[in-house]
């Protein structure tokens, strides 16, 4: 099957397209025959090394697909009507090897697509909205109990983020206030979203004039002092980016307020009910319209690096996706 892969970390040109083995799914996969994979920032990292000391080489990348079961490991025995099933459309986290054209999947992080939800679509609301459904569960946004929290999103215009800036929205929150690097178009696009506000982490490093019940921070580093400073008296910030700095504990106590650490993972194996109900109001979500994933470009694995440079510039406006059949 193609793939892309490197052989040696670098920047987005280490990426090359080649013949590769069809993975065969372990004990509690499938293999997905993939129809869209997001690339996004972590699996990006990784081309030049990521944060753990690389993974082995030569690696195919990605992590999220959409697409159509076709084959299951032991372990996922077919039971028509309720199990999975081959010849089943969904979308799933491979952790590697999304870029693709099949990718195995463990069944643990598997949502069925809807009939009329393309892959795109999918992959782009499903993965990303996972992780911001759980960010601004852990602060306690409640549809129907959170009316009036002021939520402030950093990261805003990423795959992440521009969903979280329409689930704050759609679960209630008063204000949702978009925090980006910059640009006019990110601008233009996050008022599309229905962002009350639009800052700058510079405007945020200055000191923002208002505060905050909750936080999400995707981004981190020098930019989660700031989303401190803003946290009001009883505020929780949520940090799932990969460069958070460390916190006083004891000044979070003076000022009653908290920090809290997600990863995905953890959430969906310790929080399972949660998490189903998460994906489940997703769908529910985008069929009433009241949350829309956007899709920056759709392109052939031959241009992987082409999306990896847009992710590196901070350019996206919402998700890129690869599609292994165009
Ligand atoms: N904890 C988890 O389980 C989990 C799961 C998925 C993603 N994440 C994290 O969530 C964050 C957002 O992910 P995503 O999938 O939404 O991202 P994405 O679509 O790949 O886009 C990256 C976005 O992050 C912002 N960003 C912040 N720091 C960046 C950096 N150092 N380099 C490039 N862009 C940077 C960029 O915009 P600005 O320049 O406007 O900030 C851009 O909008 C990332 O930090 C990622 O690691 C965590």
């Amino acid at each position: 099957m193609r793939a892309v892969r490197f052989d040696g970390y670098g920047g987005p040109e280490v990426l090359t397209v080649g013949e590769v083995p069809v993975p065969r799914p372990g004990d509690g996969e499938v293999l997905i025959e993939v129809g869209a994979a997001g690339v996004t920032l972590p699996i990006v990292r990784l081309t030049r090394g990521g944060p753990d000391g690389g993974v082995p080489l030569p690696h195919v990348p990605g992590g999220e697909v959409a697409g159509r079961i076709v084959r299951l490991g032991s372990g996922v025995p077919e039971r028509p009507g309720t199990g999975w099933q081959v010849g089943q459309r969904v979308t799933g986290l491979a952790f590697s090897g999304a870029y693709a054209q099949f990718a195995a999947v463990p069944v643990e992080f598997l949502d069925r697509v809807p009939d009329g939800v393309d892959d795109a679509d999918a992959v782009a609301l499903v993965r990303s909205g996972h992780v911001a459904s759980a960010a601004l569960h852990l602060a306690g946004l409640r549809e129907g109990e959170s009316e009036g929290e002021r939520v402030l999103v950093t990261s805003a215009a990423g795959g992440v983020g521009h969903l979280a800036v329409q689930l704050a929205r759609a679960l209630g929150a008063g204000r949702v206030v978009a925090a980006i690097g910059g640009g006019s178009a990110k601008k233009e696009f996050l008022r599309g979203l229905g962002a009350d506000r639009i800052v700058t982490y510079a405007e945020a490093r200055a000191g923002l004039d208002e505060s905050f019940d909750v936080v999400l921070d995707g981004t981190g580093a020098d930019v989660q002092d700031s989303c401190l400073a803003a946290l009001a008296p009883l505020g929780r910030l949520v940090s799932f980016n990969a460069t958070g700095g460390k916190v006083d504990v004891n000044e979070l106590r003076m000022t009653a307020r908290t920090v809290i650490g997600l990863a995905m993972r953890h959430f969906a194996e310790h929080r399972r009910d949660v998490y189903d109900r998460h994906g489940q109001r997703l769908w529910e979500l985008l069929a009433s319209g009241a949350v829309r994933p956007a899709i920056h470009a759709v392109l052939p694995l031959e241009q992987a690096a082409d999306a990896y440079r847009v992710i590196e510039a901070r350019a996206n406006l919402g998700k890129i996706v690869l599609n292994p059949m165009a």
